[in-house]
């Protein structure tokens, strides 16, 4: 078994090379598919490198929100999406009919949009973010008020850390990091009471506020590596720990509960992966309005941090 997934990844990367094609991934991804990646970040790592991305072709093993991005900004590539149906539950929280109709509720408040929305939302939007940069994001914009959208929980955290600003946030959320309560971290503290706990923002106001940091995936992994703690409460997508893990072996990583699985992220196998380069299946494209109009809303992002 072990030696047929070998085969597999040995085919995967031989076909990136005949294909010109990079492969990026992101954080929550099945370790095989981590490990055949020339690329794995967070959102807004992997938003940066397909807008740098050297290769005639990128294969985007996440969700379609990140492989729309990578089409937005990698004008010209073809973009593969190695299982078409990996999309974002929070992402459908919010469409563009929903947000024209918030926005004529608030005339003149700008819109920031959390990169987990389709490119028609973003198209409509005045600036996206991660969950990496969200709050230099509403910072920059120097407004009294934002709109923010679709994540209640990241829009909370920022507003918890910009009290001068008004966030009015819509009522989306991550199904996987919402269902975490305050009460199964005090349940993992007791457990492990030395341990620093991280969390996602798009966990619940009560379980961001008890944590010891509020980061995106990637900044979590540089977190663990840099702390001098030497153990760790993991308030996360489970696809991490492969990540933190190699980002600091030594150290030790408990992960908050088993159920903490994202099951669009985990539809993406190496096979997909190797048949979406074999036969160019899979391509994510944008139209041209849209995507012309959903740049400039991520590349404002792009340009404050
Ligand atoms: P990051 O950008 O922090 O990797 O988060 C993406 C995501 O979908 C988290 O659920
Ligand atoms: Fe979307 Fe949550 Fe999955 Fe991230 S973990 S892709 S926010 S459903």
């Amino acid at each position: 078994m072990v030696e047929v997934r070998a085969a597999l990844a040995a085919e995967v990367r031989e076909l990136a090379r005949e294909r010109d094609a990079v492969i990026f991934a992101h954080n929550y991804q099945r370790a095989e598919v981590q490990q055949v990646a020339d690329i794995v970040g967070d959102s807004l790592e992997l938003a940066r490198r397909a807008s740098e991305a050297d290769a005639a072709v990128i294969v985007l093993a996440g969700v379609r929100f990140m492989a729309e991005t990578a089409a937005i900004l990698a004008t010209g590539k073809t973009v593969l999406l190695p299982h078409t149906g990996a999309g974002c539950p929070m992402a459908d929280m919010i469409t563009a009919a929903h947000l024209s109709d918030w926005k004529a509720e608030f005339p003149g408040v700008p819109v920031v949009m959390y990169v987990n929305s389709s490119a028609e939302v973003k198209a409509l939007t005045d600036v996206c973010c991660t969950s990496a940069n969200a709050v230099e994001v509403v910072r920059s914009l120097g407004s009294p008020r934002v709109l923010f959208a679709p994540d209640r929980n990241l829009g909370a955290w920022v507003a918890a850390q910009l009290p001068e600003i008004e966030v009015i946030a819509w009522n989306g959320y991550c199904p996987v990091h919402d269902e975490v309560t305050l009460e199964r971290v005090r349940d993992a503290q007791a457990l492990h009471p030395d341990a620093v706990v991280i969390a996602h923002p798009e966990c619940r106001p009560e379980v961001s506020a008890a944590a010891d940091a509020v980061l995106s995936t990637s900044q979590m992994m540089r977190y663990a590596a840099e702390a001098e703690a030497s153990e760790f409460i993991v308030v996360t997508e489970a696809g991490l720990l492969h990540g933190l893990q190699a980002a600091a072996p030594e150290k030790r990583f408990y992960h908050l509960a088993p159920a903490m699985i994202c099951a669009d992220m985990k539809l993406t196998r190496l096979e997909h992966v190797r048949d979406a380069l074999a036969d160019l299946s899979g391509e994510v494209v944008v139209p041209a309005a849209v995507a012309d109009a959903a740049r400039a809303s991520l590349e404002r992002m792009t340009a404050i941090g």
